[in-house]
């Protein structure tokens, strides 16, 4: 007998480098989805769940700064596992679309073209921790990292809650090979990948953004 894993929902994932503005525009999309009768479940990662979310405030501590690459890979795997069990596959099977701000794809860039850990070990444990999730769209909102890193500096000076700079602090070069690993990976699956530029202003995003998610999510799934 053959066994076939059903994706009831609609998964959507938003990714790109720091300050790209991806943030801004998954709220506004839920919004707009809401407005035209899709309820969305908004996430992210790292965090979506308790668990998730206290391996997130390890991951993004600028004081962890001994964290080494391979555990830094694996505490993205475990918070993964833990999201796609508690919240992610739930909302699928009932049939829910999902937003979720970065996934797998965000491990790929940064830990394999960032940190420089082989390709075939992330996949690995990609493959394991997704249990068979996978986006049908991925929003890529790119931009320079210089213009990104500038943004995400003001958004973490005005913020009243804890620094999560871990990232913010690593130098220009790895933000830029982050963001060539990112366009790699939408070049080599151009189905999945919306790809936007994220220099443009809010407004100029969310509109081509609205436009053309609207028209991907099948009909069926509205008012869910
Ligand atoms: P955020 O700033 O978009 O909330 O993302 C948190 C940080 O975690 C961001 O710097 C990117 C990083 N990250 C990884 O390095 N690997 C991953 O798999 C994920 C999901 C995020």
């Amino acid at each position: 007998m053959r066994i076939r894993v059903i994706q009831l929902g609609y998964f959507i994932t938003f990714e790109g480098v720091e300050g790209c503005g991806k943030t801004t525009q998954i709220k506004l999309i839920s919004e707009f989805l809401l407005a035209h009768g899709v309820h969305t479940v908004l996430t992210r990662e790292p965090g979506g769940c308790p668990i998730a979310d206290k391996i997130r405030s390890i991951l993004l501590d600028a004081d962890n700064k001994a964290l080494s690459p391979l555990a830094e890979l694996m505490l993205y795997a475990a918070a993964r596992a833990q999201h796609i069990t508690e919240i992610i596959s739930p909302a699928l099977t009932a049939g829910k679309v999902v937003l979720c701000d970065r996934f797998s794809d965000a491990t790929v860039a940064y830990q394999s073209f960032g940190r420089g850990i082989d390709r075939s070990i992330i996949d690995t444990l990609n493959l394991h921790a997704c249990q068979g999730v996978k986006p049908n769209i991925t929003v890529l909102v790119d931009c320079d990292p210089r213009l990104g890193l500038e943004r995400a500096i003001r958004r973490i000076e005005a913020s009243t809650g804890p620094r999560e700079e871990r990232f913010e602090l690593e130098v220009l070069d790895f933000h830029q090979r982050v963001r060539a690993g990112y366009l790699q990976l939408a070049a080599d699956d151009p189905a999945r990948f919306m790809v936007i530029d994220g220099s443009k202003t809010i407004e100029e995003i969310f509109s081509v953004l609205s436009r053309q998610l609207l028209s991907r999510i099948p009909e069926d799934l509205r008012a869910v």
